[in-house]
């Protein structure tokens, strides 16, 4: 199964469970750390004992300046509360550091010493009544929350980021490449208010799972599945104000005009023209190399023209009748769904214009 059916039907079951290596979480977060001194992190979709987030800041906590770590685990998370000899059973709870000493001095974190970080009694930890991010328990803790990261359910992806941008959280969060066209997610990316993160695009990301996949392996003894997954924050990095450099001439034989827009259609990032100022579709791994001083986000190529751009509107009659025309039977073929160039829709698009201030090169 590829990444993309694994991730459909993780969405559809609402199965959760894909665990984020340390690995991927340090190559992310080396490019942050200027963010975080002084600072209260939320992991609030991270149980202590199984997530590599909460691991990551409590090793890192000195070094970050960090004020506080809070970490909020789900009741239906595998392993919630299981290996904590605290509660004798097994119950969502929230831990809350805001002192971390290596008195065992091995600079290692694993279970003995989260249960030695909470002897420490600075450090504090308290059941939840069942750890959804959604509660008013896990609200409280976003609300004193300054940073949010965790990879937070696929599934409530949504809900996730409407709920960062409702309490104005600043986050670095995982979710997956396909969440960039939500009409939900793909407004807050246009007007800059969101981007992606520094990690490429190209490859996916690899969760340990015990979900069938077709591309898995085993890292250290454990399985790991193949997912196309991004970061996304409102964090700035460097890697965005990296300008695209631009070698390719525009000519229209080679940059044809779509049909229903009033654009250019460019295949590939790297051959936007460098003497072209009008509208061009461009394909969604654009954001991979998106320099929001170079150029401004119009749109979407997508059905509903949310974002006013589309030149034509396509009757069913229309749709149907292309369709005869290419499959030689009867059925729809839906123009209004994409960039249309010669009668024939190209693949899912993101509408791109040079900024105006930028020199026209001739
Ligand atoms: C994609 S996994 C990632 C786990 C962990 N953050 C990591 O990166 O290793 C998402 C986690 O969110 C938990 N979860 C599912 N629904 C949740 C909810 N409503 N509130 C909080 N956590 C939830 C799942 O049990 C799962 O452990």
């Amino acid at each position: 199964m590829a990444g993309n059916d694994v991730l459909n039907r993780a969405n559809k079951e609402k199965k959760d469970e894909f665990y984020t290596q340390l690995t991927d979480i340090e190559a992310e977060l080396q490019h942050y750390t200027h963010h975080f001194e002084g600072k209260t992190v939320l992991c609030n979709c991270d149980d202590p004992y199984e997530s590599n987030f909460f691991k990551f800041f409590a090793l890192q906590f000195n070094r970050l300046k960090l004020k506080k770590l809070i970490a909020t685990c789900y009741d239906s998370s595998s392993v919630a509360g299981e290996q904590l000899s605290i509660f004798p059973d097994k119950h969502p709870y929230m831990i809350q550091i805001t002192e971390v000493t290596d008195e065992n001095g091995d600079g290692a974190i694993d279970l003995a010493d989260v249960e030695h970080l909470l002897k420490n009694r600075k450090n504090v930890i308290r059941r939840l009544k069942n750890g959804d991010f959604r509660s008013a328990e896990c609200l409280s803790a976003l609300k004193e929350a300054d940073i949010v990261v965790t990879n937070p359910p696929f599934s409530l992806f949504r809900e996730f980021m409407a709920l960062l941008m409702q309490y104005n959280k600043k986050f670095l969060i995982i979710g997956n490449k396909n969440a960039i066209t939500y009409k939900e997610i793909f407004p807050l990316i246009k007007e800059n208010l969101i981007w992606t993160g520094c990690r490429g695009f190209a490859g996916g990301m690899w969760f340990f799972s015990d979900y069938e996949g077709k591309t898995e392996k085993i890292i250290g003894g454990k399985k790991v599945i193949n997912v196309p997954s991004i970061w996304f924050t409102n964090l700035d990095h460097h890697k965005r104000h990296e300008k695209i450099d631009l070698y390719k001439t525009y000519s229209p034989d080679e940059y044809p005009h779509y049909d229903n827009y009033d654009a250019i259609e460019v295949g590939k990032t790297a051959e936007i023209p460098c003497n072209y100022y009008g509208i061009m579709g461009v394909p969604i791994t654009f954001l991979d190399k998106y320099n929001p001083d170079q150029f401004e986000i119009m749109g979407m190529c997508e059905n509903m023209d949310l974002y006013g751009l589309k030149t034509r509107i396509y009757t069913s009659e229309e749709c149907k009748q292309r369709y005869l025309e290419l499959f030689g039977k009867n059925g729809t073929y839906d123009l209004n769904a994409a960039g249309v160039v010669n009668g024939k829709k190209v693949y899912q698009r993101i509408l791109i214009r040079r900024k105006q201030h930028e020199n026209k090169t001739p």
